[in-house]
C-alpha cells in the first residue's frame, strides 16, 4: 500500500509554475489571482489564506477581497464587474459556499469565462463536456495529476464516484471518462452503494460525511481517492474514508490533510498562469 503524497506533487508543479511565472516577468507580465471571501466561514478562510500563500510562492499577485456576510448581491456582481476589468487581474475566484441569500449561480455566471480560474462558468463547463477547453476545476484536475504522478492509469478501468457536485463529483466523472475510465457516479439516492464501490478499482469519495467509506465498502487493491474534508467526533480533521480501517486494502490512498486538497491548490495556480498567458499572447 502507498500512501499518496498530495504535498509532494503539489510542490513540484507550484515548482514549475514558479519557473514559468519567472520567464513571463522577464516579458512584464505578472499573473494577478483576485479572490473574493464573502462571510466568515472558518473553513473558507482556511482555504482563501492557502490560496494567498500559493500565490506568494510561485510569484504571483493576489489580491484578497474580504466582504462582510452582509454584503448584497449587487455590491459582489459589481466587484466582479470592476475585476473582469482590470489588466493586471487575470484570474477571479469567489470563495463558495456562498452565505445564505446570495446567488452563487449569478456570481459564477457574471466571471468572465477567461477570467475563470475555478472553471465553474457554464461556457467553460460546456467546454469541458466536449473536450475543448483552457480551464479544468481545480480539485478533479488535481487528482488526475496526482494519478499521473504515480504512474496510476484510468485506461479501461472501473471508477467510481460517489457524490454527484457540480464542484467535483460531475467533473470528477468526466475527467475519468476522458481518460477512458468507466465511470458510475453514486450519491444519496444510490441503492447498494457498497456494492457498487467494491467492484472500484479507482474509487474517489466526495460525499462531505466524515469516514462515510468503510473497509466493506472497499475492494482489494483500490486506489481511493478522499476528497472529504470533515472534522471527526473529537474535532480532528478527517476525510470522506475512513483510513485507518480502509488503507491496508488499498494499493494507493490519499491521506487527509496532505492528499487531494494541496493539489487543487496547485491547480488553481496553473490555471492562473494559463490565464495570464492567453490574456496575454
Ligand atoms: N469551495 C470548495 N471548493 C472550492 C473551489 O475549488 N473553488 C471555490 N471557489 N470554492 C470552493
Amino acid at each position: 500500500m502507498t500512501i499518496i503524497d498530495g504535498k509532494k506533487v503539489s510542490a513540484s508543479v507550484k515548482e514549475q509554475v514558479a519557473e514559468e511565472t519567472k520567464k513571463l516577468k522577464e516579458q512584464g507580465i505578472v499573473p494577478g489571482l483576485a479572490v473574493i471571501l464573502v462571510g466568515d466561514d472558518p473553513a473558507s478562510r482556511v482555504y482563501v489564506n492557502n490560496k494567498k500563500k500559493a500565490c506568494e510562492l510561485v510569484g504571483f499577485k493576489s489580491e484578497e477581497y474580504a466582504l462582510p456576510a452582509t454584503t448584497t448581491q449587487e455590491e459582489l456582481l459589481s466587484l466582479v464587474r470592476d475585476l473582469n476589468e482590470r489588466k493586471d487581474i487575470n484570474g477571479i475566484l469567489c470563495q463558495l459556499p456562498l452565505p445564505k441569500g446570495l446567488d452563487e449561480n449569478a456570481v459564477i455566471e457574471a466571471i468572465s469565462p477567461m477570467k475563470d480560474v475555478d472553471a465553474f462558468h457554464k461556457q467553460n463547463v460546456g467546454r469541458i463536456m466536449l473536450g475543448d477547453y483552457d480551464f479544468l476545476p481545480c480539485t478533479p484536475a488535481g487528482i488526475m495529476e496526482m494519478l499521473h504522478a504515480y504512474g496510476i492509469s484510468v485506461e479501461g478501468k472501473r471508477c467510481v464516484v460517489i457524490g454527484r457536485s457540480n464542484i467535483v463529483g460531475k467533473p470528477m466523472a468526466m475527467l475519468l471518462l476522458h481518460e477512458n475510465g468507466t465511470v458510475t457516479i453514486c450519491h444519496s439516492r444510490t441503492k447498494n452503494l457498497a456494492e457498487i464501490t467494491r467492484e472500484a478499482e479507482i474509487l474517489v469519495a466526495a460525499v462531505g460525511r466524515a469516514k462515510f467509506v468503510t473497509a466493506d465498502m472497499v475492494g482489494d487493491g483500490a486506489v481511493v481517492i478522499d476528497v472529504g474534508m470533515n472534522r471527526d467526533e473529537n474535532g480532528k480533521l478527517c476525510g470522506d474514508v475512513d483510513f485507518e480501517n480502509v488503507k491496508d486494502k488499498c494499493s494507493y490512498i490519499t491521506p487527509v490533510p496532505g492528499g487531494v486538497g494541496p493539489m487543487t491548490i496547485a491547480t488553481l495556480m496553473k490555471n492562473t498562469l494559463k490565464a495570464a498567458k492567453l490574456q496575454n499572447f
